[in-house]
C-alpha cells in the first residue's frame, strides 16, 4: 500500500511582514487585500506548522498543489523553502506552482519558483518535460503503484484575475506521458493547482478557473482510474469524473493555514491510499481541531459528473 498526503495553498507570508511601500501601485496590493478582506478567512502560522508536522505521519509521499507563497516575495519563498526542506527531511515531497507563486511577470522571468523548488520536481521521465517559464513540466515520479505527475497551470494575470493555463504543448506532452508503459502500469496521481472540473458560472470560471480544463479532461479520458488533485478554491471538494474507460477521483485540499468554522475549509490535509494492485481507497480528510487541538477525520462524499 502506498499512502499519499495532500496539502495545498500554504500562502506562506513574509516573516518580516509585508512591506507596504513595495505593494503600492503593484498587483500585489490586490493580492494582499484579497487575503485580508475578500475571503473573510484567517491564516494562522500555528495551523500551518501543525499541518506540516502531522501530514507526514504514516504517509509515503506528500504533494503540495500550489499557492505555497502569498505574493511571490523572495522573503516568502525563503520562508516556504525552509518549511518544505524540513518536511522533506522526513518524507519525499512533490510540489506544483499556484497563481500566487507566479504573481507577476517579473517572478516568472526570474524563474523564482524553479529556483527554490526544482529539487522537489526531479522527473523520472525528463524527456517528456516542456521547458516552461515556471519550470520543467510535466514531471513524473514513479513510486510503487503510483505515477505522480506534476503539471503547471500558474501564469501571471492582471489584478482581480487568477485564471490558470496549461498550454497546448504541456497538455500534448502530458498525453504522451500517460501512454508510457511505466506510467500505464501504475495508478496516475495528477497534480494541478487550478480545478480541472468546475461547475460554476462561466464568468467565475473566466475570472479564476482553468482556461484549458476541457483539453485536460480530454487527455484524461483514456484513463480507467486515477486521482486528480488540486487546490486554489480553498475548500475541500470531491467528485467522480467519468471517462470512457472508467472514472477518476478529482479531489481538492483546502488552505493549509486557514482558521475557519467550516470543516470543508479549515486547515488540514487529505490522505489517499493506493493498494499494490493500483486500486484507490476512499480519500480521507484530517481537519485541525476546533480549539487548535488534535486533527480529526471527516468524510468527503463525492458528487458525480
Ligand atoms: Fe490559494
Ligand atoms: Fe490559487
Amino acid at each position: 500500500m502506498f499512502r499519499i498526503a495532500h496539502v495545498s495553498d500554504l500562502h506562506v507570508l513574509s516573516p518580516a511582514g509585508t512591506e507596504w511601500r513595495r505593494l503600492v501601485f503593484n498587483k500585489r496590493i490586490t493580492g494582499h487585500a484579497n487575503l485580508l478582506w475578500q475571503r473573510g478567512r484567517v491564516y494562522r502560522r500555528g495551523h500551518l506548522v501543525a499541518v506540516l508536522e502531522e501530514v507526514a505521519v504514516g504517509a509515503d509521499h506528500v504533494v503540495v498543489t500550489g499557492d505555497i507563497t502569498n505574493l511571490s516575495l523572495e522573503s516568502e519563498y525563503e520562508a516556504a523553502r525552509e518549511l518544505l526542506d524540513d518536511l522533506a527531511r522526513r518524507i519525499e515531497v512533490t510540489v506544483v506552482p499556484g497563481n500566487h507563486d507566479i504573481y507577476l511577470p517579473a517572478t516568472l522571468r526570474d524563474r523564482r519558483f524553479w529556483h527554490h523548488f526544482s529539487s522537489f520536481l526531479r522527473s523520472d521521465l525528463p524527456q517528456f518535460a516542456c521547458n516552461l517559464p515556471a519550470g520543467r513540466y510535466p514531471c513524473v515520479k514513479l513510486r510503487g503503484p503510483a505515477a505522480i505527475i506534476a503539471l503547471s497551470s500558474a501564469v501571471p494575470r492582471p489584478p482581480f484575475f487568477s485564471v490558470g493555463l496549461l498550454g497546448g504543448e504541456q497538455i500534448h506532452a502530458f498525453a504522451q506521458l500517460l501512454a508510457h508503459p511505466e506510467v500505464k502500469q501504475r495508478t496516475p496521481v495528477i497534480l494541478v493547482h487550478h480545478p480541472p472540473v468546475d461547475t460554476r458560472p462561466a464568468l467565475l470560471r473566466l475570472r479564476d478557473g482553468l482556461v484549458d480544463a476541457a483539453p485536460l479532461r480530454e487527455a484524461l479520458d483514456g484513463l480507467s482510474r486515477g486521482l486528480v488533485l488540486y487546490g486554489h478554491t480553498h475548500v475541500r471538494v470531491r467528485c467522480r469524473m467519468k471517462t470512457r474507460n472508467g472514472s477518476l477521483d478529482v479531489v481538492s485540499a483546502s488552505g493549509a493555514a486557514l482558521d475557519h468554522p467550516s470543516h470543508a475549509v479549515r486547515a488540514g490535509f487529505n490522505r489517499y491510499d493506493i493498494s499494490d494492485d493500483g486500486s484507490i481507497a476512499d480519500p480521507c480528510c484530517w481537519v485541525f481541531g476546533d480549539g487548535g487541538g488534535a486533527f480529526r477525520p471527516i468524510e468527503l462524499r463525492p458528487y458525480c459528473l
